[in-house]
């Protein structure tokens, strides 16, 4: 079986694809690089001993795009991973999240229409839930309205893959992710952040390993044990086997509706302080903190109810917070060239 992965050399799409390798399935990568490297695709086969099929190819773009799916016939289903991510980038540059992240989108889809191919996991995001009004929080909640126009795209990809498939054979899981940390065991690939981390567990390894002067702890007047937010950190290696899992239920048939949307989650929510503790505890190192103000856009608390995802899917994670924090820790390390 042969899956496209957009956006495979990022952080999320380069664990799946060592995880569909791992699984026997063909990959080929399509990434435009704006925010990767294609080391990623040596390292990956230093992993799984397969080197990935790799094209450098702007999905934004429809020329490039169909030239793509033209030079690889025979497609059995996509894996798309490929947009901007940067939540405050995406205030100030709108236009730039819509055009890239629909358009690709939209490119795809034509694609896969002109080429039969049914089948598509898409990477969502709790962020459709905002701050939710009952925790944990279910795939039926209520959408509210996005926080950002990176958020506005994830809501308006899910309408629009629900929309298609009411009048072509696209079936799509969209699986909806927490807060995705960690590295793969191996320390070969992980989270490669350009610049300034905005995310925490980025941030708290570059502190560590002293690119960073100290961390700032964004509030610690929330309505919360400890006053520091919550969220659902999920390791990124179970957050890519959910993936395989989700092509190989339409593949198989098995998914019970042409459109499925999952939370992907642990069902745990852990606050910023207890991310600190269990990084010093996991590495054995002093981080230095600092509270500040709390950040604008931030949700209070958040976790997932990952009920139907473990029912349906028969997945759960299973990697705790310090293997998550560690293997963070490991990846870190690996970069600045100590291990
Ligand atoms: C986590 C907690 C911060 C940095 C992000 C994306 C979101 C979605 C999920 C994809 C918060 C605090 C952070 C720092 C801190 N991704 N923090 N100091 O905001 O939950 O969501 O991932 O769709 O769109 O934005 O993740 O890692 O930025 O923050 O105190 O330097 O850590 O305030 O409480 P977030 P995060």
């Amino acid at each position: 079986m042969k899956i496209l992965v957009t956006g495979g050399t990022g952080y999320i799409g380069s664990h799946t694809v060592v995880e569909l390798q791992k699984k026997g399935f063909e990959v080929i990568i399509a990434d435009n690089l704006s925010n990767s490297s294609a080391d990623v695709v040596e390292n990956i086969s230093k992993i799984t001993g397969i080197k990935p099929l790799f094209e450098k190819v702007d999905l934004s773009d429809q020329g490039p795009t169909q030239d793509l799916f033209n030079r690889y016939p025979g497609l059995n289903a996509i894996v798309h991973f490929a947009a901007y991510k940067a939540v405050g980038e995406s205030v100030l540059h709108p236009l730039k999240y819509y055009q890239n992240n629909l358009g690709s989108l939209m490119n795809l889809l034509r694609e896969m229409r002109n080429h039969g191919i049914r089948d598509i996991v898409f990477s969502s995001s709790c962020t459709v839930y905002g701050q939710p009004d009952v925790l944990p929080v279910t795939e039926t909640a209520p959408i509210k309205q996005a926080a950002s126009p990176y958020g506005n795209t994830k809501q308006i990809s899910e309408e629009i893959m629900t929309d298609v498939s009411k009048v072509t054979p696209l079936q799509a899981i969209m699986l909806r992710y927490f807060n995705p940390i960690g590295a793969h065991e191996s320390a070969l690939i992980g989270e490669l952040p350009l610049g300034v981390p905005n995310n925490l567990m980025p941030y708290i390894t570059q502190t560590a390993i002293g690119k960073r002067e100290f961390l700032r702890v964004f509030g610690k007047d929330y309505n919360t044990p400890d006053g520091t937010a919550i969220r659902d950190y999920i390791h990124v290696v179970d957050l890519a086997q959910a993936h395989v899992i989700a092509i190989e239920r339409m593949l198989e048939g098995k998914n019970k509706q042409k459109v499925e949307v999952f939370n992907l989650g642990t069902g745990t929510g852990y606050s910023v302080m207890d991310v600190i503790k269990s990084f010093e505890y996991s590495t054995k190192k002093k981080l230095n903190y600092r509270f500040l103000e709390r950040r604008p856009g931030d949700v209070q608390e958040i976790w997932a109810d990952t009920e139907f995802a473990n029912r349906e899917l028969g997945w759960k994670a299973s990697r705790d917070l310090n293997e998550m924090t560690l293997s963070a820790w490991n990846w870190e390390r690996r970069l600045a060239g100590k291990s």
